[in-house]
Parts: C-alpha cells; structure tokens; sequence
C-alpha cells in the first residue's frame, strides 16, 4: 500500500474532524494562523510509486490565435482571402487602386477564390496596392531576413511590382524588393526582405504595389520570418522556446475542440492539412470562431514534436462533433476509423507504405515514433451515449494493426478497457486546492491509467495569475505523488494572442499558460510554475507524511442544479511531495505556500544516511496571489535560484507567502 495513500486519508481524516469542529454553521472567515509548526516527514528508503516520464506533456489545438496569429511563422493573416466569403477582410488598398474578392480567378481546387487589384489608375506618383497589416501587426526586427511570396497573373499589366513592409501609415519603408515581371498565367513569385538597422516594432504591414496600369490577381500572400530550426512553414522561434524550456515530454494534437468541429464537416480533417500549402483548402474553425488555413498542419504537428524531442499523442477524430452531430456506431464509422488508421500510417508508416510515401512526398521520409492514440475529445458531450460502441470500433481496428499503440478514452467506457482515460480540470484555485488530494485514494489495480490531458486554474486573463500558479503547483504535486496512475498531463489551454482581448478579439478563452503580441511573448506564473515542476521531478516518488498542516475554510459555489451551497470545508493551505532523482541522489522536495504570510516547516528525512547541510531552492514567489506577468511586465514573476545551508535530516525552514519552492536535498 502506497503510505503517501495512508498519508492522504490521515489529512483526510484531520480535516474532517476540523470540518466537524466547524460544524455547518455561517461560513467562517479564513482560519486563524496556529502557532503549531507543521511538520513533514520523507521517507527516503520508501519508494511509492515511479514518476512517469511522460507526466508533463503540452496540449494545443487553434483557440486564441495559437498558430495563426501565434506559433505558425506566417505574419499575413486571411492569406488566401478565404476568412470571409464576400468581403476582403485584413486587406486593405494601398494607394490608388481597387480590390475585390474574385471566385472567377481562381489559383485551384483548394484555393478558390483570388484578390483582384484593379491598378488602373496607378501612376508614376501614385502607386496602387494591396496591404496587410497581420495579426494585429507585423513584427520589424533589425538586420532580418523574411521571405515574401505570393502567386500571381496580370491582365494588360506584366509588373513590376513592388514588395515592401512599411510602417503602418507608409511613411517608413523598412524593407523592400522588386519583382519585375508578371505573367498572364497564375505564377508563383519570391523574393526576400531585409531590414538594416531598425528599431524593433509591430505596427507595419505587407504593401505589394505598382505604379503601371492593369489589373492583377493574387493568391496565397505570404511573409515568413526567420522561424525555429530555420524550418521552412515553420515555428516562432521564441514561443517555441518557451516551449523547449518546459521540456515537454509529449505534445497532445490536434484538439481540443478543434479536433471535432461544430460539426462534422468542420472537424480537422487531416487529409487536408497535408501537402503543399496551395493545395490546402483550410477550414473554419467554427468551435473558436475563425478560419484556419491549416499551414499548419498534420506533418507541420509531428515537425513540432520532432524539434522539440516530444513524442506525439495523436488525436483521431472519432465521429462526434460539438453540435451533437455523432456518426452511427457499424458501417457508418468505418470511413473515419480507416481514415484514422490511415492518419496512424502517415506518422508512422515506412515509405513502403500509401501513406508513409506520401509523408515521405511531403518532405518528410523517416517515419515518427507514435505510442499514443486518442479516440476523439470529451465525448460525455455526446448526447447519444454513442462513444461505448464508437470508441470500441477505433480501438479494435487500431489494436489489431497496431498492437503496441496506447489507446486513450475520452470518457468511461464499458465496451473495452482503454489503456489510459483522458480527464479534464479546470477550476478555481480553491478547488483544485480542495482536490489536491484526490488521486491519493483513487482505486489502482487496473489498466486504465489516468492522462489529465486538460487542466488549469483558471485565475487571471488572458494569462493566469500567482493565485493561478499556486492552484496549479497544488494540483501538480498530486499529479506527481500519484504518477503510478496519472502517467501523463498537460495544461491548456497553451497559447493566447493578447493583442485585442475584446469580444471577438484575439482571445477565446482565459487563463492560457503564454501570452504574446506580433513582437514579444511572455510566460505566465503558471508557466513558470509548470517549468519549475517539469525540470525537476527526478524518476522515484518518495513517502511522505505530515502532521498540522495548516488549512483554511472554503464554500464551494452551489453545483449545476443546486440550490443550496454545500457546507463550508477546510481544505489544505500548505502542499507538498517528494521525489527523487536516483542517479545524483537529490531530493526534490515541493513545497507550496498560498497564505499570504511566511510558513515554517519542520523537515525531518528517514532513511537517508545522510543530507548534506548545503543544497538550492528554486523559488517563484509574489507580493499578492493577483500578482502576475504580463506583455509589458513579462519578468514580474520567475523563478530564482538561491543557494540554502542549514539542511540536514531534521531542518525548519521558512517558506515565503505566496510561493512555490523546490528544495534540493543532496541526500546520499
Ligand atoms: O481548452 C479549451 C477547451 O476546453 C478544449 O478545446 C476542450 O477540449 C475543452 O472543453
């Protein structure tokens, strides 16, 4: 039996008698502090429970301009004019011109629809253009290179034409270059942008113009910045070096809500995200409410995980849509289990195979290790009670081609037994403290494993706060001490654009663990909480227990269909759990401090023959749990290192208000 188990149910038990103490009447204000000191014990020859090496992953899917407008590298937003069918919207005349939306001139199948500039009134002094100005600016640095495309036919015009990124109002060129002819024919045109000694700054836009007569189409307008790896298509660099930092073990794609669509029809279908980007129709991402040119797409997902030595968890689309469009469990399914299937081949399969050559005609000829598969996304939505016999059909056809393949459930489910089960949290941050403790008496035994594939507190817009961070540091200590059965997690949602944060703005939802406009980007408490965790959690979970933790007194809000709000109840103030790197011998000791004053803990270690009197303390701490990072104050709140002495098998140390420590214990 796990003692951190036992552990548990003896803070279980004290809060309950506390919780008696208090009895049901009026809701008590906070507790008063005691003068008692808690106390902790590690017990450092008890090994509970491995800490998986999968337990901190990322999740992503499109909300909140997460690529397009975030990660994506493309700076041109509605680049293939397809956002909005009758207007040009994000495109704007420069100069002297004209310019509508023309289905008549199409590049292709896949891009169906054309800008038409009429320059027929440009001049030598007055140009006439389009111009775009991004996702709420196009980011300038110095001594940089971009890479501007573009498709384009002339009738009665063969060019020049002019590509320039200027200020907003045109006054300042900060990069410019020439393409001197235009075809009657649909062509693609290239060219590179560099700018010299500029200051850094967003406001500017894309200005392709010319001072000759004529009309010109064009298709697919694009301006890349240098990007991660120098990938072309590629990622922002500093998001994915946030990223890269957290050290991310998996990456869970493509959804999220983005997976299944309002409706079947709007479900990322990955057969289209494939192949060059003229050839990719996008697709309205009608569950966040914007379109999606899928640039981003299945290979560009497993080019991610690729960069950043993630493995990736691949979310098939398993027939049900948000809108309660569900496909009938039988024959019905069998094309979107077999397009699962052949989603599984193209990841994985050699380039003997139909999809894996594709893969391999796409750019990318070595296949990609996959061990995960989830069967859609939080279908106790669905209504119908289908997801029983759906996810049956997915797990049968993907165990029987792919024996070793994880597969994951997004609800119970009776039919089979999943290997893992995805569940979702997100809450405030008294409730993810109240359930701090909840997998402590969760039942094991069996094979289903737990993948906590969402979750959050979610305190604090567009990013979460210090109060958010220490939620999150609660709940992460819980995750970690019962890593046996919670294998694997991650928080989401991952990304926001902070640009425009009013309705119909640049954010879909709160609470998102980094933050950025067009030029710079900045992680949140929470993502420095999650840091902090991710890089520190060594491979053996360690006993622990503890006496006089302090707690406070909380009410929960009414539930759904509720009149009454349940009793108020004490809950834990004060979190912790061990763990052990058993290579170096260091004990990381997390400790979570949410009172707003400075909390002494007594540490006593048995087992240990010895603890060496020097270690560190990695501490994120903050004046107030509304404390929090931000665009213009991105470093408010991080982590610092400090060298500690005093250590030893029995200590009392002094943990700061508001904090998040990692105590390393140099134990032999
Ligand atoms: O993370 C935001 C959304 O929350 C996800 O798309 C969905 O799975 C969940 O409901």
């Amino acid at each position: 039996m796990h003692l951190n188990h036992l552990s548990g149910k003896n803070l279980f038990i004290r809060l309950g008698l506390l919780l008696a103490a208090v009895g049901t009447a009026a809701t008590p204000a906070h507790a008063e502090p005691t003068n008692t000191i808690p106390t902790l014990q590690i017990k450092a020859d008890q090994v509970t429970a491995k800490v998986s090496p999968m337990l901190y992953g990322l999740m992503t899917e499109e909300i909140n301009y997460s690529y397009e407008g975030g990660l994506y590298g493309e700076l041109i937003r509605n680049r293939a004019f397809k956002a909005n069918p009758t207007n040009a919207v994000f495109w704007n005349v420069a100069g002297n011109g004209a310019i509508s939306l023309d289905t008549n001139q199409p590049l292709n199948s896949a891009l169906n629809v054309s800008l038409k500039l009429d320059a027929s009134k440009a001049a030598k002094n007055s140009p006439a253009g389009i111009a775009n100005a991004g996702y709420w600016g196009i980011p300038v640095r110095p001594d940089t290179t971009y890479h501007a495309s573009f498709y384009a036919r002339g009738r009665g015009f063969s060019g020049p034409l002019t590509v320039a990124i200027t200020s907003t109002n045109g006054e300042i060129v900060l990069a410019s270059a020439i393409v001197p002819k235009i075809t009657k024919k649909w062509r693609k045109y290239e060219v590179t942008l560099t700018t010299g000694n500029v200051t850094p700054s967003k406001d500017n836009r894309l200005v392709i113009s010319t001072t000759k007569r004529g009309t010109v189409w064009f298709s697919q307008v694009s301006l890349f910045p240098p990007t991660f790896n120098n990938r072309a298509n590629g990622n922002r660099p500093d998001l994915m070096q946030l990223l890269a930092d957290m050290h991310p073990a998996f990456l869970r794609f493509p959804g999220g809500n983005y997976l299944e669509g309002n409706t079947i029809e709007t479900r990322f279908n990955w057969k289209k995200t494939i192949g060059d980007v003229s050839q990719r129709p996008g697709h309205r991402d009608d569950g966040w409410g914007y379109w999606s040119t899928d640039g981003l797409g299945l290979l560009e997902f497993l080019e991610w995980c690729e960069d950043l030595h993630m493995q990736p968890l691949l979310a098939v689309y398993a027939g049900y849509s948000m809108r309660q469009q569900h496909v009938t469990p039988g024959p019905d399914l069998d094309p979107y289990v077999q397009d699962a299937l052949d989603e599984i081949e193209y990841v994985t399969g050699d380039m003997n195979t139909q999809w894996g050559a594709q893969r391999a005609k796409d750019g990318h000829p070595a296949p990609f290790a996959l061990n995960y598969v989830e069967v859609g996304n939080e279908d106790w939505f669905d209504k119908s009670g289908s997801y029983n016999e759906r996810f049956a059909q997915f797990y049968d056809a993907i165990k029987a081609k792919h024996p070793s393949l994880q597969v994951i459930a997004t609800t119970k489910v009776a039919s089979r037994e999943p290997d893992l089960i995805d569940e979702h949290y997100y809450r405030s941050q008294e409730e993810m403290e109240a359930q701090s403790h909840m997998y402590d008496t969760r039942k094991r035994g069996g094979k289903t494993k737990v993948f906590v594939g969402e979750w959050a507190t979610r305190v604090g817009s567009p990013t979460p706060n210090m109060a958010g961070a220490l939620g999150d540091a609660a709940w992460m200590c819980c995750m970690e001490r019962n890593s046996d059965l919670v294998v694997m997690s991650s928080y989401a949602p991952l990304f926001v654009n902070v640009s425009d944060l009013g309705r119909g703005g640049s954010m879909q939802w709160r609470s998102d663990l980094i933050g950025y406009d067009a030029l710079s980007s900045y992680g949140s408490p929470s993502y420095y909480a999650q840091k902090l965790f991710s890089t520190h959690h060594g491979d053996a979970v360690l006993a622990t227990d503890s006496q006089d933790i302090p707690t406070y007194s909380w009410q929960a809000p009414a539930g759904r269909g509720q009149s009454q709000r349940p009793a108020p109840r004490q809950v834990p103030s004060l979190f912790f759990d061990a763990t052990r790197d058993s290579q170096s011998g260091i004990v990381y000791l997390k400790i979570v401090n949410r009172q707003s004053t400075p909390q002494p803990v007594k540490i006593e270690i048995s087992g240990a023959a010895s603890v060496e009197v020097e270690g560190e303390a990695v501490v994120l701490k903050a004046n107030s749990p509304d404390d929090t990072n931000s665009i213009q104050e991105p470093d408010k709140i991080v982590p610092v290192t400090e060298k500690v002495d005093g250590l030893g098998t029995d200590f009392t140390r002094e943990f700061p208000p508001c904090s998040i420590t990692i105590l390393e214990l140099k134990t032999k």
